[in-house]
């Protein structure tokens, strides 16, 4: 069973350079960061998470963006466009339609390249660039491979990235394309791709960078730093709760790695840790399945669908990291239908902020949660919203307004407005 326990007083081990080391979060065994390329323990298979000789502190953090909390990474900068700082909006009506003391909104769609997985690459490339690989790789649905891609060229490194056919949104490949990426379209799901990409990264033909590799958790890890550090600025407090969507479950795996680094550290009560609370699509709900049945990992889905196309996953690959961060704080995890996630993508849509339908399931999971009164009226949450609205032009386009053909002149629109 994995143990995600922090030392108190943690020691570098002899395998830590720069008092940073990887550790096998089922067998313990201490790995070395930067020696082999490793992704999972040696030894027994297990998830590795990185470890430090220190815990961060809030006065140790500095300048803006990821790279603000480098006291909680393993380097002090890296390949970077920038990325972080992205916005925490209020969303004053939907606050009062849901029925929650704050209702804030974590728009990681604002990062450079419209994603949260910004954060990851610019940690994750550093560390590759560290190991001097010639080639990174992921599988995606579609926004780890534009990330991948972008900071892959801004690196100078060459970037090979396995997509579902048919199922990545028309942005995020797009956004490969143009930074120049290798594009494989594999005839399976994500799943698939991801099974594929591990075995050639296992042949060393590339250095993977999916939310499998530590170091992706690493960058991520900073939304939660920004959050925490935004409330006690706004409300001299921490949020109740923290909803959202979850497909692999790293950025809840990065969350929880946040929250109990920055307890060990003693900066963050364990009273005052948000409840990590993972929304999933009806369609591929394995993490939804486990926290309700109680089992220690998830089981496969070999069907997913779902509109929300970034979180078309059946197998989630940080579940032993995740599912005991969201049983630890308190929290759950839900699914929702297709339609509640696009209800939930026009009711952000009519507070202005423009997310994809993964990002919505957020608000959809948040509704639902209240409705039942799970999420009490008196709680201050934060919905992330991890993904920008042009990612899915279709989905959007289907989502919203349909534009009216009209003749061209003034007569005529004044016409059409006044049908209505
Ligand atoms: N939201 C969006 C917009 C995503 O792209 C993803 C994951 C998630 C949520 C789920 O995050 O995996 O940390 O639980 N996208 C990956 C990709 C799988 O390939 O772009 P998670």
């Amino acid at each position: 069973m994995a143990d995600l326990t922090l030392p108190d007083d943690p020691e570098a081990p002899d395998v830590a350079e720069g008092g940073v080391w990887l550790h096998c979060i089922e067998c313990g065994q201490d790995h070395p960061p930067f020696d082999d390329i490793i992704y999972t323990c040696e030894t027994c298979g297990g998830l590795l998470e990185a470890r430090y000789d220190r815990y961060p502190a809030f006065d140790d953090f500095d300048g803006s963006g990821v790279w603000r909390y480098n006291a909680a990474l393993p380097f002090e900068e890296g390949v970077t466009l920038p990325e972080g700082n992205t916005p925490l909006h209020r969303a004053p009506r939907l606050e009062s339609d849901i029925g929650v003391r704050n209702l804030r909104i974590k728009h990681e769609g604002m990062n450079p390249t419209g994603s949260f997985k910004d954060r990851g690459m610019t940690v994750g490339v550093r560390v590759a660039e560290e190991l001097g690989v010639d080639r990174l790789a992921c599988a995606s649905t579609g926004n780890t491979s534009a990330a991948l891609a972008a900071y892959g060229a801004r690196a100078g490194v060459q970037t090979l990235v396995l997509l579902p056919a048919g199922k990545v949104a028309a942005g995020k490949i797009a956004q490969a394309s143009l930074h120049n990426a290798r594009i494989l379209e594999v005839d399976g799901n994500f799943d698939s791709c991801l099974d594929i990409v591990q075995e050639l990264a296992d042949r060393g033909e590339a250095y993977l960078l999916n939310s499998l590799n530590p170091f992706r958790l690493e960058g991520q890890k900073t939304i939660g730093l920004e959050i925490l550090e935004a409330f006690l600025d706004d409300y001299g407090r921490f949020p109740d709760r923290i909803v959202l969507p979850v497909g692999n479950a790293g950025n809840t795996a990065a969350l929880y790695k946040c929250f109990r680094e920055m307890v060990a550290g003693g900066d963050l009560s364990p009273d005052d840790v948000p409840k990590l609370t993972g929304v999933q699509a009806e369609g591929a709900a394995p993490m939804v399945e486990a926290i309700e049945e109680g089992y220690e990992d998830t089981r496969r889905w070999d069907d997913v669908e779902t509109i929300a196309t970034a979180i078309r996953i059946g197998n989630p690959v940080n579940a032993p990291k995740a599912l005991p961060g969201i049983r630890e704080t308190g929290g759950t995890a839900v699914a929702v239908s297709d339609d509640e996630i696009t209800d939930g993508q026009r009711a952000l849509a009519a507070e202005g902020i423009g997310v994809e339908p993964a990002s919505a399931a957020s608000v959809a999971g948040l509704r639902k949660l209240r409705e039942s009164g799970v999420v009490g009226s008196d709680e201050d949450v934060v919905c992330l919203t991890t993904g920008h609205l042009l990612k899915d032009p279709d989905a959007a386009a289907a989502a919203g307004n349909d534009p009216d053909p009209v003749g061209n002149s003034t007569e005529a629109v004044l016409e059409l407005l006044a049908e209505e």
